[in-house]
C-alpha cells in the first residue's frame, strides 16, 4: 500500500455533511454548496463555511453582514451537485425547479428548505486562509423539526448515513496518581445501565493484584479512583476491564 503524499487530495478522505449557502445582494439571490461547514461554537451557536477564492460567493459575501445556510438532507444529493458544479456568475441556480427557497424570519437572505436544519447567520467574522475565506456566522435563527431527515454524507462521494456502530470491545486508559490509580473506560452506549464494569489490576507476571466492580457513571462510562493495595506481590503493570457480553480492554501503565 502507497504512503500518503501532502501532494494527495487529502481533504477527499475526510466525511462531512454538506451545506448549501444562500447569498443575496438584494435582488439575485445565490446558491452554493460548501462541504466545509462545520458548527464552530455552542453559545451563542456559530457555525463556519469555507470558501474558495474561486467561488462567485466568496465575492458576494466580502459585502455582505449575513447568509443562510441548510444543512443537506440526503434527498438534497442532486440540488448539492447542482449548486457545487456551476457557477452563480453563469446561472441563475435558483429557477432549479429541485430548491426551495423559503422567506427569512430574522435576517434577510432566504433560506434552501428541505434540509435537516437551516440557519439564518449575520457575520460575526472572517478568517483568511491560503485560497480560501472561512466565514464565521452567529446563527439568529432555526428552521427545521426534532425529527429531522437523514443527513447527506460526503466521503468524496456522496452517500446516506449507515448505521450507528455496535462495539464489541471495553476500551480503557489509566494514569498513577499519589496513592492509586484512576481508572476511565468506555463501551458501547448501548450495553446495559445496570451492568457493572469490572475492574482488575494487573501485577508484572498478569497476576491479579486487586479487582472491583463498578457501576457506570451517568453517561455509561467508567471513571474511578483505586486505591493500590499497599502490600503485593508487585507493582501494577496493567489495567484490564471488562463488562458482561464486551470484549475486556487493557492499558499499560508507564514502569518505573
Ligand atoms: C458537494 C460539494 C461540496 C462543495 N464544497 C465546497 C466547499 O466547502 N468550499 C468551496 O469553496 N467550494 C465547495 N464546492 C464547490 C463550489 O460549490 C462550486 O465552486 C460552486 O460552483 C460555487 O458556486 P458560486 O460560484 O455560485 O459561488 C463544493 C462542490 C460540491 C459539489
Amino acid at each position: 500500500m502507497a504512503d500518503l503524499s501532502l501532494a494527495d487530495p487529502l481533504w477527499k478522505k475526510s466525511t462531512s455533511t454538506v451545506g448549501l449557502v444562500v447569498t443575496t445582494d438584494g435582488s439575485l439571490v445565490n446558491v452554493m454548496a460548501a462541504e466545509w461547514t462545520y458548527f464552530v461554537a455552542k453559545d451563542p451557536i456559530m457555525v463556519a463555511v469555507v470558501l474558495h477564492e474561486s467561488n462567485w460567493t466568496t465575492a458576494r459575501i466580502a459585502g455582505l453582514s449575513e447568509f443562510s445556510v441548510t444543512l443537506c438532507s440526503e434527498a438534497q444529493a442532486g440540488v448539492a451537485d447542482f449548486c457545487g458544479s456551476f457557477s452563480g456568475a453563469d446561472v441563475r441556480k435558483t429557477s432549479s425547479e429541485d430548491l426551495s427557497l423559503r422567506d427569512p424570519v430574522v435576517i434577510s437572505t432566504p433560506w434552501v428548505a428541505d434540509g435537516v436544519m437551516a440557519l439564518e447567520c449575520t457575520i460575526e467574522r472572517r478568517v483568511g486562509l491560503p485560497h480560501y475565506t472561512m466565514v464565521i456566522g452567529r446563527a439568529e435563527h432555526v428552521h427545521g423539526v426534532r425529527e429531522s431527515a437523514p443527513p447527506l454524507v460526503k466521503h468524496d462521494a456522496m452517500y446516506s448515513l449507515g448505521d450507528a456502530i455496535s462495539r464489541r470491545q471495553v476500551t480503557v486508559g489509566a494514569a498513577q496518581l499519589d496513592h492509586g490509580l484512576r481508572v476511565c473506560a468506555v463501551c458501547d452506549p448501548h450495553a446495559s445501565r445496570e451492568a457493572p464494569y469490572e475492574v482488575a489490576l494487573l501485577g508484572d507476571r498478569g497476576e491479579v493484584v486487586a479487582k472491583q466492580s463498578i457501576l457506570p457513571d451517568e453517561y455509561g462510562d467508567l471513571d474511578c479512583f483505586l486505591p493500590v493495595p499497599p502490600v503485593g506481590p508487585g507493582p501494577v503493570r496493567r489495567v484490564a476491564v471488562s463488562r458482561a457480553g464486551y470484549d475486556t480492554g487493557f492499558a499499560t501503565l508507564p514502569s518505573g
